[in-house]
């Protein structure tokens, strides 16, 4: 595919001036009849969609709290991959939340929030319309041409369908007192803590990934001996997870981690080029992200063969008993960070009882001088999750680690346990065992709720997982 575009008129851009080595030229025949023989578009105009009345609400909580601002949420920019490839196109989170477009928003387009002169805000959504098919852009323009990239929304559809006011981008005009998402702080970290607490279509949203991630693990079980069998099996799993993202006309949120044998120490083995090998265990970290941006965020540690071994299930019930701990200090009311602190003091006293501690467990939990256990497990047990993984990244301290659980929080519980390859202060036969279980929690006003319940989680349930998906030799 070659980038297009060549009218004499009009002086080439840089990206057509680097193409112009294989670029074809236009002859005549096709200017004069390019613009024409077009049917008409329909003109419908669709339903707001249901994330719409809950976007209103949340840009009335920002109005509220920005009185005679002006607020300014860009939704990005299309990122470069290499010379004239792009990633896909992802809005900021910020942006999603406040117009409720998710993955079909268009990139460069703006949210804007205009204070009224008598109070409150009105809101604009400026975004790229579509060109008209006598234009340049509609056919010569490989990035934005609907002709190239198909078609894109009438400003009276997302109009209708996002219930805001559109506007065409080239309209939208930074002012000097403009409040910007990502450069003000004050709204970068309110935009970001109004998501600690979940509205109800959020929580459904998320139940949706959820379910949908659910899948992608039954494919990879299902899969399991032809997964064996490729030199590079982490990329079968990864590759699996992703097919049953699609299948269902999903994506992934985050980049799976497809993390075997040794590699599961690695926190961040995104790398997935390894053999998954029987005998080993397997650690899957993988959430399917819907339309309208939710994740799941979900890690199953499985053995490979379909039976643990002994001190692979010591170990795995062993993080499976902080994971209990911390899920049963999740409380209305109790502090995340007490959270962690639960699952903390399971991991400390097991690594303490295999004597892999040259201290006491308790000694290790003390917060100025100990943290020795935390080479076995150096991350974090939880963080928030919604439209992103590590959701309201922005939000202060004490609304987060030392924040309260409140309902409509959404959080994953993921202890594990990291025994490295290398790592001479464990025995042999710890060595090159991983394992992390992580489960996405919803807050309820009766305490929490664990949203991947049915994804199998303790040693016995997930052999018996693994027997009844695999087909029998
Ligand atoms: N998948 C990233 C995390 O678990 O936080
Ligand atoms: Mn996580
Ligand atoms: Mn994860």
């Amino acid at each position: 595919m070659s980038t297009a575009g060549e009218l004499d008129t009009i002086a080439p851009t840089e990206e057509e001036r680097a193409a112009a080595n294989r670029r074809q030229r236009f002859g005549q025949g096709f200017l004069d009849g390019i613009s024409r023989g077009w049917a008409d578009r329909p003109d419908t105009v669709p339903p707001a969609r249901h994330s719409a009345a809950y976007a209103a609400a949340r840009r009335a909580a920002v109005s509220a709290r920005f009185p005679g601002e002006r607020v300014v949420v860009p939704a990005g920019s299309l990122k470069q991959r290499s010379n004239d490839t792009d990633y896909p196109f992802r809005p900021h989170s910020a942006f999603a939340h406040l117009t409720g477009w998710g993955s079909d928003a268009e990139p460069d387009s703006v949210l804007v929030l205009d204070p009224r002169p008598d109070g409150g805000h009105e809101a604009t959504l400026y975004f790229r319309e579509r060109a008209d098919r006598t234009t340049h852009e509609f056919y010569a323009d490989a990035t934005v041409g609907e002709f190239w990239i198909g078609p894109r929304p009438s400003a009276s559809g997302v109009a209708a369908e996002l219930g805001l006011r559109t506007a065409p981008v080239e309209e939208f005009a930074p002012g000097p007192g403009d409040l910007v998402v990502d450069v003000h702080a004050d709204l970068t970290q309110f935009v970001s803590e109004m998501r600690l607490v979940k509205d109800e279509y959020e929580v459904a949203q998320l139940r949706l990934a959820v379910e949908a991630s659910a899948r992608g693990f039954d494919d990879i079980i299902r899969d399991l001996a032809r997964i064996a069998a490729h030199p590079r099996g982490e990329r079968v799993v990864e590759g699996l997870f992703h097919q049953r993202a699609r299948l269902d006309g999903n994506t992934v949120g985050y980049d799976t981690i497809a993390a075997s044998g040794p590699h599961a120490c690695y926190l961040h083995w995104t790398r997935n080029d390894g053999p998954v090998v029987p005998g080993d265990l397997i650690l899957i970290d993988a959430g399917v992200e819907v339309d309208s941006l939710y994740t799941a965020d979900i890690t199953r540690t499985l053995p490979v063969n379909g039976r643990f071994s002994d001190v692979q299930r010591r170990v795995y019930e062993a993080v499976r008993e902080a994971a209990d701990a911390a899920f049963a200090a999740a409380r209305p009311g109790s502090r995340f960070r007490e959270v962690h602190e639960a699952a903390m003091s399971v991991i400390a006293r097991h690594v303490s009882d295999w004597g892999l501690l040259p201290v006491s467990a308790q000694e290790a939990l003390d917060a100025d001088l100990g943290g020795h256990h935390r080479r076995y497990m150096v991350h974090g047990t939880s963080h928030h999750l919604g439209l992103d993984v590590h959701d309201c990244a922005q939000a202060r301290r004490e609304m987060y680690y030392d924040g309260v659980l409140e309902p409509g929080m959404v959080f994953t519980i993921e202890p594990g346990l990291y025994f490295q390859i290398d790592d001479l202060t464990v025995p042999a036969e710890y060595r090159g065992i991983g394992v992390r279980i992580e489960d996405d929690i919803l807050m309820t006003p009766d305490g929490p709720v664990n949203l991947s319940a049915s994804i199998p989680r303790t040693a016995d349930d997930v052999e018996a997982w693994i027997a009844r998906l695999r087909p029998s030799a």
